[in-house]
């Protein structure tokens, strides 16, 4: 599995993002993939049917990543039971039919996220998991990984090595490449 890319997604801008810290675990619990990091949602601008061609910078940016990436990770915090503005927008962006087809369509995500109340982001993941299916990605489905009270359980800037919460990321982040694995033999069966 050393192969593999992995695009990296936070939902949120803030500098000191959980959500951004808790790709970072992500990316140390598996050290043998490649992670590139999309952390600046911030340089996408609002969607505008009006302005979508030819397609802002970094959308285009944002749209050739995902290509070239084997997955796409999303982190994402919960704004009022659902997810942030910000990562919908991204996501209209990259719902549209350009070139070669949407971006996410058939592609292997997994969804996680933190947050500072004590149901970790779940609402927000419902909701992006229901966008993601409507997209056509290709969602790992369990196990869901949630982090209640996240500002405690990443005091330390990362998860600690061992804890619950870790065996449960490195089991998304492994149910991520199984997926990759899958799509790759359905996309040349002879291989
Ligand atoms: C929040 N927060 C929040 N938390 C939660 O558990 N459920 C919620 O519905 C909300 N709603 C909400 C709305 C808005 C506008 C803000 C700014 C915040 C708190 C949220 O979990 C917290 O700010 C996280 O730290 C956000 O994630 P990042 O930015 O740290 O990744």
């Amino acid at each position: 599995m050393s192969d593999l890319t992995i695009l990296a997604l936070s939902g949120s801008l803030r500098k000191e993002s959980l959500n951004t810290r808790l790709l970072k675990s992500a990316a140390e619990v598996a050290p043998d993939l490649t992670f590139d990091e999309f952390l600046d949602l911030a340089a996408i601008p609002p969607f505008n049917e009006d302005t979508e061609h030819p397609a802002p910078p970094a959308v285009a940016d944002l749209r050739r990543r995902i290509r070239a990436a084997d997955g796409v990770l999303i982190a994402t915090p919960e704004y009022n039971g659902s997810l942030p503005g910000v990562l919908k927008n991204a996501l209209d962006w990259l719902s549209r039919p350009i070139d070669d087809g949407p971006v996410l369509d058939r592609k292997p995500v997994a969804v996680i996220g933190a947050s500072q109340g004590p149901l970790g982001s779940i609402r927000a993941q419902l909701s992006l998991r229901q966008v993601l299916h409507k997209m056509n990605a290709n969602t790992v489905g369990q196990p869901e990984f949630v982090l209640p009270h996240a500002q405690q359980a990443l005091a330390a800037g990362e998860l600690p090595i061992g804890s619950p919460a870790v065996e449960i990321l490195t089991a998304v982040v492994e149910g991520l490449v199984t997926l990759i694995e899958v799509s790759r033999v359905v996309a040349s069966p002879g291989r």
